[in-house]
């Protein structure tokens, strides 16, 4: 069913689209509540390491991920929402490759996506919520007003990543980066469950030659279409 008094519009993708910095300046456009799904996997990856979970127990993970203690919250201003587990601030922590290359395979887990589902549906709420990730349009959110698939070529995504990085002050390879990108896409999308892929109803958005303001205005204008 869809709620027009609480709308959801969500942005799937493969990594490095843009879909986290969009989906933040939308939500704070539009005045919604933002949920990075990514973060939740990437969470469990940390959670896992601390109370010494090995990623072939499916059913410790599971249960992590049901009861694992978060909290995500944006300050007005800030980039991105800050991210705690247990009390203590992860997120700069969770955004390492490491991490996102461990958030993957557990992501392949219909256990784990079981268990998450539930505690990405309580993000939606009044006045409405702007969801980012890989499923929202085709599992999570699927009654959603707007469905976004916003995508862009696997060498663009990988220079993205490497200037990110590089501004970071950190050392990377391009080479690396497009070998790493195409890896996790793969596996993003051939997984059993939940594979990455455009809802039926989902608005395609190919960002590889658009401006990231560009890409918002163009979401903007099809949210002024659909949340009416
Ligand atoms: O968006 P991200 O890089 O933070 O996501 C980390 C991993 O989690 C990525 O490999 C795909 C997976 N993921 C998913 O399977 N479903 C989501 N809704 C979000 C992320």
């Amino acid at each position: 069913m869809k709620d027009a008094a609480m709308p959801v519009i969500t942005i799937d993708g493969p990594s490095g689209a843009g879909k986290g910095t969009v989906s933040v300046i939308l939500a704070r456009r539009l005045g919604f509540h933002y949920l990075d799904s990514g973060a939740l996997y990437r969470l469990l990856a940390v959670a896992a390491a601390r109370h010494q979970v090995t990623l072939d127990n499916i059913d410790g993970l599971a249960v992590l991920a049901a009861h694992m203690d978060i909290l995500f919250r944006m300050a007005p201003g800030d980039a991105e929402p800050s991210i705690t587990l247990e009390g203590e601030d992860v997120t700069r922590l969770l955004r390492g490759e490491q991490i996102g290359a461990q958030a993957s395979r557990i992501a392949a887990i219909p256990e784990v996506r079981a268990a998450l589902l539930r505690r990405q549906r309580v993000f939606a709420r009044p006045p409405g919520l702007v969801a980012d990730g890989r499923d929202m349009g085709t599992v999570v959110f699927p009654d959603a007003a707007l469905k976004v698939f916003l995508t862009a070529s696997a060498d663009e995504r990988a220079r993205r990543r490497y200037n990110q990085l590089i501004g970071k002050g950190e050392t990377a390879s391009l080479r690396d980066l497009v070998a790493q990108v195409s890896e996790r896409d793969e596996r993003d999308r051939t997984r059993p469950v939940a594979p990455l892929r455009p809802a039926e109803d989902a608005t395609v958005v190919d960002s590889t030659t658009m401006t990231i303001d560009a890409v918002v205005e163009a979401i903007l204008t099809l949210a002024r279409e659909r949340l009416r």
